[in-house]
């Protein structure tokens, strides 16, 4: 297989396990960021939604679960993304992964899959030769990368969350993808989650939002994939999105929710200041360069979804 479309074996691991060292939480609220992809003005409006909760009485605890990195290819924003979620709850995405643990031949590790057009792989290879170069300077973030989880799974509101990147069995995985929720992956998830047994997956990578509530294995389960928090997710809306859990439901807008055994699973809008996120990238990667080509037109535009097709199964 070729750079970008392969899947290490460092990333692979066993659905059986992923929820054999849960971790209590002790928050009002959960919010599971994944994909924040280096912007920083995105990670500014999730501390303040986060500040606003708090303010009004409720705890709230960051979850970072990959790809926080990506766009972020200079030394000072290198430092402060990473600074600043390295405070919290964090596991790795297969970005941060190649940047901690190099991997011959993995190009960016997102293991694309067929669907997805090979000069948008090329050009993912290209940024992460750029951000390997970066991140080789910061060392001492480069250990704390690869000091982290790949995976974590919480007791949160009297569930067993599992927080991961990709799939149950790979942290590149595309299992949990809105393509495979809308080609049909029922066996997928009767078999995973009878293997890891939590009542939650959170994830992310695939860069398209899904909510999933349904039975597998033979009890009400669901699924939240936050699309991307640092990027677009919908139609002509450039706000990205986080999964937030909670008991109690958001007092601000939303774009979807699932209400599964007591919890309340939405995803919010981050909507961060985009004028300043397009200075500070254009400045990064100018017209013509590989991220300018594959991700402007989305941050500045979204994509091609509706919050109604977000929601499986469909109604
Ligand atoms: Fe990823």
């Amino acid at each position: 297989m070729s750079e970008g479309r392969s899947c290490p074996l460092a990333y692979r691991y066993n659905p059986e396990t992923l929820c054999s060292e849960p971790e209590s939480v002790h928050a009002d609220v959960l919010y599971v960021i994944g994909g924040l992809y280096g912007n920083l003005c995105a990670l500014d409006e999730i501390e303040r939604m986060a500040q606003e909760e708090e303010s009004q009485g409720r705890s709230v605890a960051l979850v970072f679960n990959g790809d926080f990195n990506w766009f972020n290819a200079s030394d000072s924003l290198f430092r402060e993304v990473n600074e600043r979620v390295l405070k919290h709850r964090v596991s790795l995405g297969n970005v941060d992964y190649e940047l901690a643990n190099p991997n011959d031949g993995a190009g960016c590790g997102c293991a694309y899959p067929d669907f997805v057009d090979q000069g948008v792989v090329e050009r993912s290879n290209l940024m992460m030769e750029r951000l390997q170069e970066v991140a080789s300077r910061h060392p001492d973030i480069q250990s704390r990368l690869t000091d982290l989880p790949r995976y974590r799974c919480l007791i949160f509101g009297g569930l067993k969350i599992l927080v991961l990147h990709g799939d149950p069995e790979s942290l590149a995985g595309w299992g949990l993808a809105y393509e495979a929720f809308a080609e049909g992956n029922a066996s997928e998830l009767d078999d995973w989650f009878g293997q890891c047994d939590a009542d939650v997956i959170t994830c992310t990578h695939t860069c398209l939002p899904v909510l999933w509530s349904g039975q597998a294995a033979g009890r009400p389960r669901a699924v939240a994939n936050n699309g991307a928090s640092g990027m677009g997710n919908l139609q002509s809306d450039p706000a990205g999105l986080v999964t937030r859990l909670a008991l109690e439901a958001p007092d601000r807008p939303i774009i979807g929710a699932i209400e599964h055994l007591g919890l309340h699973i939405s995803l919010l809008p981050v909507a961060f200041d985009l004028q300043a996120w397009l200075t500070m990238f254009d400045q990064l990667w100018p017209a013509g360069s590989p991220a300018a080509i594959s991700y402007r037109n989305r941050l500045s535009s979204g994509t091609s979804l509706n919050s109604a097709d977000v929601r499986f199964p469909r109604q």
